[in-house]
């Protein structure tokens, strides 16, 4: 019996400014933020672009992390309201204390002057209280970091980024979370959530067995895991998804482990977690996972999502392509490994077969002869798609190309190795000579196309220029890898 047939009629339960709220299931796509505005007239918590991309709509969610409450600033626009079953909620009505004195991030954005219109404060001030629960003392580029995922359209934020310093110099002590931290611990012990209606079912399996139960038993059924993808299909292109098997309730699909030989990542890891392991194997990455969209999609969405959604320009997968990466693939008792770059056979069709799944990645740690970097091209530094992503990792020995890895996103309906300009590498000097070889392999690799964010003769010049690029920085290692970005 699925969970879904369990429990088939329990209803969605979380916290609410700590207090227990008991939500009969209905539709599972409908949104937290639909649910905060329409039924409990919350309206503090703003709707500007109803995609992830504006910020007004930013809550926080509370969830156990070990022994502690962990405070987490996601979209309310894209989040279903059942992912919400078991954590806590947090939205800028929550922020006044009892003696209706302001939490300190809102006294600081008051003091500073950071409002005008007040569109997009109540999102500010959940991405900073998100900050301020989690930090003591942010640098200002952490707070930037932080507010990535906010537009504002009146300040200039420069009042903004003042009061966030401002508020970390104000004195009241945290509030203690140790009473939430219970009551979530006592909804932790809950049965799954799964529920089914005539032409819905929702099930959030807690186990990898239940999981892929629950997927061989409903292979029609859309996996949900952090909805940064999908809650788009809904509120963008209002796709009717009847079947959801929600994956972010499995605590084993979010385990991340460091053998001897690999980072092993699972599916259900959110990008502020699989970013924050893989960054300390491969600091090269940093930079493109900083630029992954921003911090409320990277708290909500997942490394798995990224690689099951199969993007031709997701950009976690060009790295992970390049560093070798695994993914397994999950049915029923059985797991199979491939490599990733066999997941993608064209265009959004990827070899999952029907009732399987993506349960992790197991990225090779780095070996000591190798260099890897890897670039992403977009107009914006932040929450900007992809125009190219590249990837390059090469094993050195004497100066000759024992082994070349290259691949790229952007440049084709896949993310894909460029296997001729692998070919100019493998065995050659790492020189001039050689590099030019391999550039124009690289031409013959891909044929870009034209779209909005560049053109198909942008697409071929910039992924040249960043093979140069790897040349000068894996043979020249004391220049400092900075950010490439598309001059507008
Ligand atoms: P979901 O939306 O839950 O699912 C995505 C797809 O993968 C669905 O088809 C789902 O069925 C499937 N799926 C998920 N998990 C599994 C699994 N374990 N097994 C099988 N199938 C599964 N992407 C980038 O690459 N770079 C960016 O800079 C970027 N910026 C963004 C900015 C905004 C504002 C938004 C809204 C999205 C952005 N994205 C970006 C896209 C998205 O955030 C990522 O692709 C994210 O990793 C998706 O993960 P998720 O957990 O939210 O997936
Ligand atoms: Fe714009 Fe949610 S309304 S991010
Ligand atoms: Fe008007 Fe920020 S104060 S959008």
């Amino acid at each position: 019996m699925t969970a879904g047939e369990a429990n088939a009629y329990r209803p969605i339960r979380f916290l609410l400014d700590g207090k227990l709220m008991s939500v009969a299931p209905d539709d599972p796509t409908r949104t937290v933020l639909q649910y905060l505005r329409e039924d409990l007239v919350r309206t503090g918590t703003k709707e500007g672009c109803a995609e992830g991309d504006c910020g007004a709509c930013t809550v926080v969610v509370g969830e156990l992390h070990d022994a502690t409450v962990r405070c987490r600033a996601i979209n309310s626009c894209i989040q279903f309201l059942p992912t919400l079953d078991g954590k806590a909620l947090f939205t800028v009505e929550s922020l006044k204390r009892p003696d209706g004195s302001l939490h300190p991030v809102q006294q600081a954005m008051v003091d500073a002057h950071a409002s005008q219109c007040g569109f997009c404060t109540p999102g500010f001030v959940m991405s900073l209280f998100a900050l301020y629960q989690e930090t003591q003392a942010p640098t200002r580029t952490e707070i930037n970091d932080a507010l990535a995922g906010n537009l504002c359209r009146c300040t200039g934020y420069r009042p903004i980024v003042d009061a966030a310093e401002a508020m970390f110099r104000a004195t009241p002590a945290r509030e203690s979370l140790s009473e939430l931290r219970a009551k979530l611990q006592s909804l932790a012990g809950q049965p799954a959530l799964a529920f089914a209606s005539t032409d819905r079912t929702y099930c959030a399996p807690t186990t990898l067995d239940e999981l892929a139960a629950a997927r061989l038993a409903h292979p029609e059924a859309r996996i949900l895991a952090g909805g940064t993808d999908v809650g788009l299909w809904v509120t963008k292109q209002h796709r009717d998804l009847p079947a959801l098997i929600y994956v972010g309730n499995v605590a084993a699909m979010k385990r991340i482990a460091r053998t001897a030989t690999h980072l092993e990542i699972g599916a259900g890891a959110s990008l502020t977690d699989a970013a924050a392991a893989i960054v300390g194997v491969y600091p090269e990455f940093a930079e493109l996972l900083r630029r992954f969209a921003s911090p409320p999609i990277r708290n909500a969405g997942t490394l798995g999502g990224n690689i099951a959604n199969g993007s031709p320009i997701g950009d976690s997968m060009p790295p992970l392509i390049a560093l070798g990466t695994s993914v397994l693939l999950r049915k029923g008792a059985t797991t199979r490994e491939i490599a990733l770059e066999d997941l993608y056979l064209a265009y959004q069709k990827t070899a999952l077969a029907a009732g399987e799944f993506v349960a992790g990645m197991r990225i090779p740690l780095p070996a000591a002869d190798s260099v890897f970097r890897t670039y992403k091209i977009s107009k914006r530094f932040d929450q900007d798609i992809a125009a190219v992503c590249a990837a390059f990792r090469v094993t050195l020995r004497k100066g000759t190309i024992a082994d070349a890895r290259v691949a790229f996103g952007g440049v084709a309906a896949t993310p894909r190795r460029a296997t001729q300009c692998e070919a100019a590498l493998t065995g050659a000097k790492w020189n001039d000579a050689t590099l030019h070889a391999a550039m124009a392999a690289l031409d013959r690799d891909y044929a870009p196309i034209d779209d909005m964010r560049a053109s198909a003769a942008y697409r071929k010049l910039v992924s040249r220029n960043l093979l140069q690029r790897f040349y000068v920085e894996s043979t020249t290692p004391d220049v400092a890898t900075s950010v490439v970005e598309m001059t507008p």
